[in-house]
């Protein structure tokens, strides 16, 4: 089988056009434009071009937004002072304080400090615990990315086995919870499964989220599997690759995502579409 690829800049943008229409109508009625603080501390390459799309996510959606780049010297009491502020900002549906934060920061305290009804990464153990018992209010943006993004693909993962690899608060976990709650049967492996290629040979649907490039051989994949890669990792060469060896997998799925271009644009597009819940939510407005 030769796989379908799956578009997600298109997908992606198809999501943030319909964020920004219902941004409009938002406003148009009377309501008040969803704002966005995005938080970072230190300097960290990557993070900086992550925090850099997310803010061109808002001028595509037409998102009000607040920046804040810190010093890498930053203490988590001024962190935290400065969250309780953007708490009691009124113009400010959502807080995001970009991951990786430097090793004298409490990431679990900074997170936990977050209103829960501004946390629009979905982080807080308030959010957790609506999704993990079926009643989701802010989503992880990836995980919630890859479900609208398997949705608008007319991939029905109902009653399939999907197997998740890597147990991440960010990607794994949530990932799992969502798949769950779209009822399939899931399996969640990580460093210490015994037998990883026995897993990975068993799925339906495939999500690999590790971090770790190319560590899934494309030989290893279920012919006709559906193949969400979330990796994002740059070689030595320069080469963006996924955690999924692309080509061998590509040559027995049924469906793939590319990297780049695969789940990394549906994450921001998720964001906006969270930063707009979470703005309906809090104005009292039905959500759809
Ligand atoms: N670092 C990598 N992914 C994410 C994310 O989705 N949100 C935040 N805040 N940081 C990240």
């Amino acid at each position: 089988m030769t796989a379908t690829l799956i578009d997600g800049k298109a997908i992606s943008k198809q999501l943030k056009a319909e964020v920004r229409a219902d941004v409009e109508a938002l406003v148009a009625s009377g309501g008040r434009r969803p704002g966005l603080a995005v938080v970072i501390v230190g300097d960290d390459p990557a993070s900086h071009i992550y925090v850099k799309n997310k803010r061109l996510g808002c001028e595509e959606t037409g998102v009000y937004s607040v920046s804040h780049d810190l010093p890498a010297s930053t203490s988590e009491a001024d962190l935290l002072a400065l969250i309780d502020q953007l708490n009691a900002n009124p113009l400010i549906d959502g807080i995001l304080v970009q991951s990786p934060q430097p090793k004298h920061i409490d990431a679990n305290k900074v997170i936990e400090r977050i209103d829960p009804s501004k946390d629009v990464d979905g982080f807080h153990p308030y959010n957790v615990g609506r999704l993990a018992t079926r009643q989701p209010l802010l989503r992880p943006c990836t995980p919630y990315g890859v479900m609208i993004m398997l949705q608008k693909a007319g991939i029905d993962v109902a009653g399939k086995d999907a197997v998740v690899v890597g147990q991440s608060n960010i990607v794994g976990r949530p990932m799992a919870l969502e798949l769950l709650m779209a009822g399939a049967t899931i399996t969640v492996c990580h460093s210490k499964t015994r037998d990883l290629q026995a897993e990975v040979g068993r799925a339906e649907i495939l999500v690999v989220g590790t971090g770790k490039p190319e560590m899934i051989p494309g030989a290893w994949v279920r012919e006709g599997a559906v193949v969400i890669d979330v990796g994002i990792n740059r070689l030595p060469s320069g080469k963006i690759v996924g955690d999924v060896e692309f080509a061998g997998a590509a040559a027995r799925a049924s469906a793939i995502t590319p990297v780049p271009g695969g789940v990394g644009p549906m994450t921001i597009a998720t964001l906006m579409r969270n930063t707009l819940e979470s703005a309906l939510l809090r104005q009292g407005r039905a959500v759809r």
